[in-house]
C-alpha cells in the first residue's frame, strides 16, 4: 500500500467566502509509516485526514492509492467506489470514541468486522481484537460502563476490524489523562508493528510526535516542515510520562 499525495488544495465556500483548508499538499506515505501530523488549531489536519480517509474530497490535487501493483486517484473515484475504498481500507479513530452506546464493546468490534468479514470470522476477529487491546474481561460491557481510555481502546479495536491497511486518528488522546495516554501510544505502536497498518496520527501534542517515523507541521493549509525519528526523544518523551506528578507535602 502507499499514498501519493499531489498538490492537494481543498476550499470551502463560505457564503461569499472561500476558506482555503488545504493549499498545495504533496506527501508520500508508505506501508507500515506511522505519521503524526502537528499543527495549530484550524492548520487543516482534519481536513487532510478526511480526503485521505475519503471522507470528504478536495477541490484540486490527486491522492494515488496503490495496492497490489495497481494505483488508483481517489479524486476521481464515483461515490460508491470511494465508499469502497473507504470500507475496504481505513479505520479511523476520533477524539470522542463515537461508540454506539447501546451495544456491547464486543458488538461495537464485531459491526465493524462483519463489514469486510463472514458472521464467525468476524466474532473470532473481534474476540481477538478485544484481547489485543487489553479488554478480554470487558468485551460485555456497554461503553457507559468503561473510562474513557477504555472506550478508546474499544474504538481502535473497533477500527481495526476490518483489518485496514490506513489508520487514520484524530486526537485520540485529546480527552485522556498522561498515563492512559501512555496506554494508548503503546498500543498504536504495537498494532503499527504486529499489523503493519500504516497510521496517520493528528495531535496538538509536541510529545507525541516524537513516536512518528515523519512529523508532518502543517500551518495554514500547507506542510511547512518535517523531521525524522530521533529515538533519544522518544525516549524522553517516555521518560517524562511516566514521571509521577511531584506531591505537596507542605500542607
Ligand atoms: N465543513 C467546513 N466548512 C467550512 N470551513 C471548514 C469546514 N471544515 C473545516 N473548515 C475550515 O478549514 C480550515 C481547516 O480546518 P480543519 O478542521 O482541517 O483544522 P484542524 O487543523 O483540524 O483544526 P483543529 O486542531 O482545531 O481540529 C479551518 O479554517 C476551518 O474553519
Ligand atoms: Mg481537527
Amino acid at each position: 500500500m502507499t499514498l501519493q499525495i499531489e498538490d492537494l488544495t481543498k476550499e470551502y465556500l463560505m457564503g461569499e467566502l472561500t476558506v482555503s483548508a488545504l493549499s498545495g499538499i504533496t506527501l508520500n506515505i508508505e506501508q507500515g509509516q506511522f505519521l503524526v501530523i502537528l499543527g495549530p488549531s484550524g492548520s487543516g489536519k482534519t481536513t487532510l485526514l478526511n480526503v485521505i480517509g475519503g471522507i470528504d474530497r478536495p477541490t484540486t490535487g490527486k491522492i494515488l492509492f496503490g495496492t497490489n501493483g495497481k494505483s488508483t486517484n481517489l479524486v476521481s473515484l464515483k461515490e460508491r467506489d470511494l465508499t469502497k475504498y473507504r470500507r475496504l481500507n481505513v479505520g479511523f479513530i476520533f477524539q470522542f470514541y463515537n461508540l454506539v452506546a447501546s451495544l456491547t464493546a464486543f458488538e461495537n468490534v464485531e459491526l465493524a468486522a462483519k463489514l469486510t468479514n463472514p458472521s464467525d470470522e468476524a466474532r473470532k476477529i473481534s474476540k481477538e481484537l478485544l484481547e489485543e487491546v487489553g479488554l478480554g474481561d470487558k468485551s460485555n460491557k456497554f461503553p457507559a460502563q468503561l473510562s474513557g481510555g477504555e472506550q478508546q481502546r474499544v474504538a481502535i479495536a473497533r477500527a481495526l476490524a476490518k483489518k485496514p491497511k490506513i489508520l487514520l486518528a484524530d486526537e485520540p488522546t485529546g480527552n485522556i489523562d498522561s498515563e492512559t495516554t501512555g496506554k494508548i501510544l503503546k498500543l498504536l505502536q504495537r498494532v503499527n508493528e504486529n499489523y503493519k497498518v500504516t497510521i496517520l496520527l493528528v495531535t496538538h501534542n509536541v510529545g507525541i510526535s516524537t513516536l512518528a517515523d515523519k512529523v508532518i507541521y502543517l500551518r495554514d493549509g500547507k506542510i511547512f516542515g518535517t523531521s525524522k525519528y530521533d529515538p533519544a526523544k522518544e525516549k524522553e518523551f517516555w521518560e517524562e510520562l511516566t514521571v509521577a506528578p511531584p506531591i505537596d507535602t507542605a500542607g
